[in-house]
């Protein structure tokens, strides 16, 4: 599956790091505590935010491996860390971390006790809660014709016009098979645009799909199911979740310009916003304020008749009036653009322009990767200060220097500086800032190549570092033995 690349092909040099003193870093915002509305202070503004490393167990697990992952992350010692995508509903998902069941909750707590020893108590722990909707994989279309496609009437009568001499009123399988055998300008003609979709793409639900009763009740189903997420989130000893309201998945779409919902849940920002805000309220109804509760959503969704800033900072208004503790932004990253899957591979959403948005890379276009959605973030935090809110924005996307984030917090653009590829790279290079030894961080090439693996499912890791030391004593290594699972250690 080839990914969207940007015309423009200008390759960018990394913003100068700055190196602060210790007394510098100090002095500065990144390294100055934050307390949240809820009572939870951040030792400072620094956050590694959700990073799936496709480690968890089949059976979605903590495993040794994911708790191998964040204590590394943990001994950098960021002002918080939140644990990747965990599944909300009870329903099998690969090796993704799932926290639908109490049957979750000792490995989950093992990873909360693992990351306060790493840190030394320093690094507050956040969930991210998500749910998501069904995607097929794109399949054989010989398959798709016998198996799949739900056969209409409609069809009979679209393929009676290009084959008028045969028999298509008796059994299915012969129109089947002649369906198989159109060509592509022929199918546009039988199939409608979803079924051509379900062809080529695979199918997938959409949260508009009212017709099917499972969606119909996703505004009855899913307050509980967050809701009960956070309770156990809250037995594990995690300080506070993050609402995965971003990106590709149920929550966003909800969100997204796209959802025309009739039944209150969709159309207009109002209704839109409103099973967003309904699960919020089910959560900290559930958990109170014992943990801190924020949301991930988009500062712009990216793609053709998407939702942009100005949708994103009614939203975060709504959300920081309701009490949310931190509102953190991200951007893109969906489904609707992706690339076409190969077959027998399901769709992936970093692959079009919107994901590219969400993680860009090095070789870019004139405004390269660094910060480049960071001036809609600064907007949406604007809107919600004008509103008299104070709630805590997260800054995210291409952050790579201490002089960029320490910048972006004087300027007031944002509260706190999420770092994901960058922390990837080197996990403690927040700690080597603050200590002083910014010239020993190993800076992130931004050339996605984890991402690449995630796209694959496979274990995600750094090529600056995953095939360094292999015969270390305890390093963990993937399944082919032939990197390794997590940094290597930094000898301070
Ligand atoms: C391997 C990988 C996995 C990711 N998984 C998640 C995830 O589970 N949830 C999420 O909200 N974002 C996820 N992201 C997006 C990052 O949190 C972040 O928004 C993005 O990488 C841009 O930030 P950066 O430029 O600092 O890397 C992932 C990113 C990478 C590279
Ligand atoms: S693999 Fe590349 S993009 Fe990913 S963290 Fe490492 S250097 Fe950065």
């Amino acid at each position: 599956m080839s990914s969207y690349k940007p015309a423009e092909r200008v390759r960018h040099r990394l913003p100068v790091l700055g190196t602060p003193s210790i007394e510098e870093a100090l002095a500065s915002r990144m390294f100055s505590p934050l307390r949240l509305a809820s009572g939870l202070e951040l030792a400072e503004r620094t956050w590694v935010p959700a990073m799936v490393p496709w480690r968890a167990t089949a059976a979605g697990m903590v495993s040794a491996d994911v708790l191998a992952w964040y204590r590394r992350f943990a001994e950098g010692q960021p002002g918080a860390i939140v644990v990747e995508a965990t599944g909300v509903r009870d329903v099998a998902s690969g090796p993704l971390l799932r926290i639908g069941d109490d049957r979750f909750v000792p490995g989950l707590r093992e990873l909360c006790r693992v990351v306060k020893e790493a840190s030394g108590g320093r690094t507050r722990l956040f969930i991210q809660l998500i749910d998501f909707l069904r995607i097929r994989r794109r399949p054989e279309p010989a398959r798709y014709f016998e198996r799949f496609l739900h056969l209409r009437p409609e069809h009979r009568v679209a393929l009676a016009r290009l084959r008028p001499g045969v028999d298509l009123e008796g059994s299915d399988a012969v129109v089947r098979h002649e369906l198989a055998r159109l060509d592509r300008h022929e199918l546009e003609t039988v199939l409608d645009r979803r079924e051509l979709e379900a062809l080529e793409f695979g199918e997938r639900e959409r949260v508009w799909d009212t017709e099917d009763p499972a969606i119909r009740e996703l505004p009855r189903i899913l307050p509980a199911a967050f809701a009960a997420a956070a309770r156990r989130a809250c037995d594990a000893g995690f300080d506070g979740v993050e609402l995965h309201y971003a990106h590709a998945y149920t929550m966003a779409s909800f969100l997204s310009r796209r959802n025309v919902r009739t039944d209150g849940y969709g159309g207009d920002r109002e209704g839109r916003v409103r099973l967003p805000l309904e699960v919020f309220a089910a959560v900290r109804a559930a958990v109170g304020t014992q943990i801190a509760v924020g949301c991930r959503f988009l500062c712009d969704e990216i793609i053709d008749g998407g939702g942009s800033v100005a949708d994103a900072s009614d939203f975060a208004t709504r959300f920081a009036r309701a009490g949310m503790d931190f509102l953190s932004l991200s951007t893109g990253g969906k489904f609707e653009d992706a690339a076409q899957p190969r077959i027998g591979e399901a769709a992936y959403p970093y692959t079009g322009r919107s994901g590219w948005e969400c993680m860009p890379t090095a070789l870019s276009d004139e405004r390269g990767p660094f910060g480049r959605n960071i001036e809609k973030q600064a907007a949406i935090r604007r809107s919600v200060r004008e509103a008299g809110l104070e709630t805590p924005v997260v800054l995210c996307g291409g952050i790579a220097s201490f002089e960029q984030a320490e910048a972006y917090l004087k300027d007031g653009k944002g509260d706190v500086i999420a770092a994901a590829r960058q922390s990837l790279a080197d996990p403690d290079w927040f700690r080597k800032l603050r200590l002083g030894r910014g010239d020993e961080v190993r800076r992130c090439k931004y050339t996605n190549y984890c991402e690449a693996l995630d796209q694959r499912h496979r274990q995600v890791t750094c090529q600056l570092w995953d095939r360094v030391t292999l015969d270390e004593p305890g390093a963990p290594l993937s399944e082919d033995g032939r990197r390794r699972l997590i940094a290597p250690r930094w000898e301070t």
